[in-house]
């Protein structure tokens, strides 16, 4: 029997029933059982059995008391579209009625009248209405969210809408941001060439101070390959992560664009082949799948397993937007992984924490090991099962971003 361990922390949560640690030498999701978790500010010291460990007695030190609930790491969410006025429930309804995607968004729906929705707002409007959809997020477990920018469609609204991320970054009781600029989304008001080149020359060198990656619509009647070949080739020169809209709606050469440039992602991929997937995994391009859009449009099911067995490492998201798929649930995500993309409940737990780190180049998160952020969830109940299982529920009792409680429900 060795001697228990007593690292210095400032925070510990105890009796842990099943602790999930995505800790990949252990048997997927990596659950130690009866288990303590430590950190001292914001990194994990001790993540192990509670048998193993000497709860400091420090007055500084906060405990937490998990009753036997079972702990995960925080969601990471990869791929969302936040920042955003107006609403399209006309269009869901139109939808549902048997209208396309594509078929609404040319009769002056869809990115467009978001566009003129968000143009229509002061910043901090915008801000706000952000700053609600994020917490909602929080809530619901996401401590690290991506957020890309996409509805202004020119270069001074595209870069106030970074800013409006970019002022979420930091706020207490938020998930951790991530900003994305993507500027070449939907149609745009003037010659699309001429915007792409104001993009290359002012838009990337103005979005290499404000976000971590430039991403594309690259879709037949949105952006072509040749058009976001050009941006994101700009983009990497610039300092910038890539990120592709690939494969969404039809095979349109989204998946081998971003292995060519070495993206850090390729997105969406319900339309991809094999061939591209081996693509991915060559260049060691994440996955990520949306599944909330592709069970909205009515697309074929994502591709879990084909990814999977390919060799590629995954994410999955929300994608929250307001026009296929305005949800901010990341345990909903892992339902629809299980029901509609075919994986395990560890395998899409893993590709929502660990998977959405990958996918977003962190190495310090999505895992509960000592040295990592100590981004965590306490569960409503004893079972790490219960947060796919649970359809549509909010399985989250408490929040802890950076080591510190940051929402209790
Ligand atoms: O990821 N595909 C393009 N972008 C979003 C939808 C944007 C919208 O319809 O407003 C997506 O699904
Ligand atoms: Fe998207």
């Amino acid at each position: 029997m060795t001697a228990a361990l007593r690292p210095p922390a400032t925070l510990v949560v105890t009796n842990i029933g099943q602790l999930v640690t995505a800790d990949p030498r252990l048997p997927a999701p990596g659950v130690i059982e009866d288990a303590v978790l430590a950190a001292d500010s914001d990194r994990v010291v001790y993540a192990g059995p509670g048998a193993g460990f000497d709860v400091p007695t420090e007055p500084d030190t906060v405990e937490v008391d998990a009753g036997g609930a079972a702990v995960i790491p925080g969601f990471v969410d990869a791929h969302t579209h936040l920042v955003w006025l107006g609403e399209r429930s006309d269009e869901y309804a139109a939808r549902a009625e048997g209208a396309s995607y594509e078929e609404v968004a040319a009769r002056g729906g869809g990115i467009r009248s978001t566009v003129a929705a968000t143009a229509a707002g002061s910043l901090g409007d915008l801000v706000d209405a952000a700053r609600e959809r994020a917490r909602r997020m929080l809530l619901l477990g996401t401590t690290t969210v991506e957020v890309k920018s996409g509805y202004g469609q020119t270069l001074a609204a595209e870069l106030r809408q970074l800013e409006a991320a970019r002022s979420l970054a930091g706020e207490p009781g938020l998930p951790d941001v991530i900003p994305t600029y993507l500027p070449l989304h939907g149609p745009v008001g003037g010659d699309r060439a001429e915007y792409l080149e104001v993009v290359l020359r002012d838009g990337l060198p103005a979005a290499a101070g404000r976000a971590s990656f430039v991403d594309c619509f690259c879709e037949i009647g949105a952006w072509s390959v040749a058009e976001c070949e050009r941006l994101l080739t700009a983009g990497r020169a610039a300092g910038l992560g890539a990120k592709v809209h690939a494969e969404q709606r039809s095979h349109s050469g989204g998946a081998g664009l971003a292995a060519r440039v070495g993206a850090a992602s390729a997105d969406h991929l319900d339309h991809a082949t094999d061939g591209d997937l081996r693509g991915l995994a060559a260049a060691r391009v994440a996955g990520v799948l949306l599944p909330g859009a592709s069970l909205v449009l009515g697309g074929p099911p994502p591709p879990g397993r084909r990814l999977l067995a390919a060799g590629v490492t995954l994410a999955l998201a929300t994608d929250c937007n307001p026009g296929t798929c305005w949800c901010e649930s990341m345990p909903l995500m892992v339902s629809l992984g299980v029901s509609t993309a075919g994986l395990t409940p560890a395998e899409a737990l893993l590709a929502a924490t660990a998977g959405g780190a990958a996918a977003l180049g962190l190495g310090d998160r999505g895992r509960l090991l000592p040295g990592l952020r100590c981004d965590a969830l306490v569960l409503e109940t004893r079972r790490w099962l219960d947060v796919g299982y649970h359809l549509g529920a909010n399985p989250v009792a408490r929040v802890i971003r950076g080591g510190r409680v940051v929402a209790t429900a």
